[in-house]
């Protein structure tokens, strides 16, 4: 769906420059032409309600083109690109999860509270690089640790990772197919359009008394636990809800 707005944002950003070119009573030079583009995208897809990281593509994809070709890059050199981003931004093609990554902060304030918790196993539910999941099960390596990641460059990266760590198992099923009824804490830094349908499954799933910690985005209409104010540079939450037993 969002891929078919950005499209349509482009289509109709380049259609309406080219008609104002072909308009105008003065010629129109290629670096303004190209500007407008930009800007008539960027406002196409806030019309069209796209999240806000679709706002910088917008922004840089023509400009990026423009460069390409006066540059008379090879042809393959598009295709490689197009096939490399998908690859690591597997969940902002589909639009839904993009990967953007946990601070150390995150990180830290995850071991206290596995150990407050007296946690036995973790997962984190779309691990990107494992900038979480390799830190804790390093620190913990009598945890059980799963790391669950769809997009396959950040997948890959992830196993290098924690390929020293015993304890971890770093899988590509995608968590809506896996039960999180195995685990004592369940991590989530996913995006605001899943967190209701995450909250779903979490009730469904998990086991009174465990512990689901959602970073910067809460599960609407839940009541967390507690909320921890991090002291990193975006300042993050984390939201924690203790699973009851009210099922
Ligand atoms: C915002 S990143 C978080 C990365 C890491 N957990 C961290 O905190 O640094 C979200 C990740 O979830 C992955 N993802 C999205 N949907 C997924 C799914 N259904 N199953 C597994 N991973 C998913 C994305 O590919 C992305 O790498």
């Amino acid at each position: 769906m969002q891929l078919i707005k950005a499209l349509l944002c482009q289509f109709l950003a380049t259609g309406a420059v080219w008609c104002l070119a072909a308009w105008a009573p003065i010629p129109v030079a290629i670096w303004q032409a190209i500007v407008v583009q930009a800007l008539l995208a960027v406002l196409g897809s806030q019309m069209l309600r796209q999240p806000k990281w679709w706002r910088i593509i917008h922004l840089l994809f023509m400009p990026t083109v423009f460069l390409g070709l006066s540059w008379q890059l090879p042809s393959w050199l598009y295709l490689l690109a197009l096939l490399l981003s998908g690859l690591v931004f597997w969940g902002t093609v589909k639009g839904d999860v993009p990967l953007f990554l946990s601070s150390t902060a995150v990180s830290d304030a995850l071991i206290q509270l596995i150990k407050t918790e007296a946690a036995s196993s973790f997962v984190d539910i779309g691990a990107g690089l494992a900038t979480v999941v390799q830190p804790i099960a390093a620190n913990r390596t009598d945890l059980r640790v799963v790391g669950l990641e769809r997009a396959p460059i950040p997948w890959l990266i992830a196993k290098w990772r924690c390929r020293k760590l015993a304890n971890v198992r770093i899988s590509r099923n995608s968590f809506w197919d896996c039960d999180l009824g195995d685990f004592d804490v369940v991590f989530a830094f996913l995006s605001p359009l899943v967190m209701a349908r995450v909250g779903e499954k979490i009730k469904a799933q998990m086991r009174p008394g465990s512990l689901f910690v959602s970073s910067s985005f809460p599960i609407p209409e839940a009541r967390p636990e507690s909320v921890m104010v991090l002291a990193d540079r975006r300042k993050t939450r984390l939201y924690c809800y203790r699973i009851k037993n009210d099922r």
